[in-house]
């Protein structure tokens, strides 16, 4: 449609220039023969000028066919419903409805739907094993709940505890406790890895689910989980569980009247909840969610208050490594280690560096750079890592950067479950860290 003006405008100056022409020509002549010779031109330029009309309305027809069909693909993409082609489109209006919102897609709907029930209702197709599982559980789960799913640190065990769950603390794993199976899929499929949730695809859950499953000694690696298998997979401890009939059996036995006069005087909080969670911060260990102690904590009576307590400041929640490393260097090197204490994270769970670091599932990393492979006391390496070490195999920036991109193609078979940093500038920023503890 915009195209008509650039279409018709080369062809009425090939007309203008052509008109043009004629009349200066005719201008010029006095003499008969000359006249004769002007009107001839004169002639043949109108001739030229009416098929050059004849051409214009061709164009224009054409012009006019294109602009039809433009119009006809409008009115039919408008007359589809909105829904179908834009997500933003407005509302249609109802009979009865406010005029928000619109129907959900199915596509909509099937992607929030993933929820699995007990007899395997919702499981999308798929199938996997433990032995599948074992290397995706190592990449994506071990670094928090242990190659074994048996918890590094404070995150959550999944796997033993069996028999323990009439002790004192009794240990509740998906072996040990858990009813059902389909809970498992419908948990990890939707909420792990911590942090990375939705990431999984159903294989990957199917193969991830048999191998909690094998570290429960409840299958073979062999075992084929599927859609078609899962929902009929007894789970020890299904018939554990008892419907809820407390409030008809035992509420009226303990109920009394509560007192509405002359009640006790003061209560005292004599305990918080905070003592009692030992969900670690992140990375594990030793606990340090609220330093706070029941000293100097209100009591209340009848009359309000004893005080209104003055908010406590934060406790600092500065590391004193952490102040260590970014003290000296100059700013640009300190933004480095700043970036490289970030990217720590993801070793935190299993590595210490710093004053005082301590081996955990893997060994402190003080004085890295210069320090023979495999070597410190006390920890016990993979084989791989105590041939480096017998060979005088020595830590340097190159192999560094080779292994934190790719522990296990570099020692083939260390124990690190860690699937490497994959930006470049990761592994910048990580060995400048860990350069800041050379001196300890
Ligand atoms: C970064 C640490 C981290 C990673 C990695 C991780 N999880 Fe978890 N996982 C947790 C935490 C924390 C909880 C407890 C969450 C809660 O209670 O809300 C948990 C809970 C669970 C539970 C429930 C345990 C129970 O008995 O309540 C299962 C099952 C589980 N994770 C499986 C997995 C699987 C499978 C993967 C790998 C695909 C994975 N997790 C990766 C931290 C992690
Ligand atoms: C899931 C636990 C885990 C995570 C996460 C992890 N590591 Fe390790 N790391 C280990 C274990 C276990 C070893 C010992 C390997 C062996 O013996 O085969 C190790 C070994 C190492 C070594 C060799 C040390 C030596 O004494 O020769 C370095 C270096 C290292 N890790 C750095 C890192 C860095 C940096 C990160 C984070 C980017 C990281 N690791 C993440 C468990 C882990």
């Amino acid at each position: 449609m915009s195209k008509s003006p650039n279409i018709l405008l080369p062809a009425l100056g090939v007309t203008g220039i052509v008109l043009g022409g004629a009349y200066g020509t005719m201008t010029r002549s006095y003499k008969a023969d000359e006249a004769d010779i002007a009107r001839a031109q004169a002639q043949a330029a109108e001739a030229r000028l009416v098929s050059q009309e004849e051409a214009n309305t061709d164009l224009k027809s054409q012009i006019a066919l294109v602009q039809d069909s433009a119009k006809a693909k409008i009115a039919e993409l408008e007359a589809r419903p909105a829904v179908a082609t834009s997500m933003s489109a407005p509302a249609p209006v109802r009979d009865g409805a406010m005029g928000l919102g619109r129907e959900a897609l199915l596509e909509e709907i099937a992607a929030w739907d993933v929820d699995v029930l007990p007899d395997g209702r919702g499981l999308p197709e798929g199938t996997g094993n433990a032995f599948d599982g074992e290397e995706l559980f190592a990449d994506k789960c071990a670094a928090c709940h242990g190659d074994f799913a048996e918890g590094v640190d404070n995150w959550p065990v999944l796997a033993g505890g069996f028999d323990t769950l009439a002790d004192e603390d009794p240990v509740k794993t998906v072996g040990s406790y858990w009813p059902h199976l389909s809970t498992v899929y419908d948990y990890v499929y939707r909420s792990m890895p911590f942090g990375e949730a939705g990431t999984l695809t159903p294989d990957e859950t199917y193969a991830i689910v048999a191998y909690i499953l094998f570290s429960n000694d409840l299958i073979d690696d062999e075992f084929e989980l599927s859609h078609e298998n899962l929902g009929a997979f007894k789970m020890p401890n299904k018939d554990g569980f008892v419907v809820d009939d407390r409030p008809e059996a035992e509420y009226a036995a303990w109920s009394v009247e509560p007192c509405m006069s002359n009640c006790k005087e003061e209560v005292t909080v004599t305990m918080r909840s905070v003592f009692l969670v030992n969900t670690p911060p992140e990375g594990g260990s030793e606990s340090v969610m609220n330093p706070a102690s029941v000293e100097g904590l209100p009591s209340f009576s009848s009359a309000g208050a004893s005080f209104i307590p003055e908010a406590q400041a934060k406790p600092e929640a500065v590391v004193e490594v952490a102040a260590a490393a970014v003290e000296e260097p100059a700013d640009e090197g300190a933004e480095l280690i700043k970036a490289g204490e970030k990217v720590f994270k993801k070793c935190k769970a299993c590595h210490e560096v710093g004053n005082g670091a301590k081996n955990k599932s893997g060994p402190q990393l003080n004085a890295l750079i210069g320090r023979t492979m495999g070597s410190v006391e006390g920890f016990k390496y993979s084989n791989v890592f105590q041939a480096a070490a017998d060979e005088g195999r020595i830590w340097d920036e190159a192999s560094l950067t080779e292994f934190l991109a790719k522990p296990k193609s570099y020692m083939k078979g260390t124990r690190m479950s860690f699937s490497g940093l994959k930006k470049e500038g990761d592994q910048v920023a990580i060995i400048a860290y860990l350069n800041s503890f050379l001196g300890e």
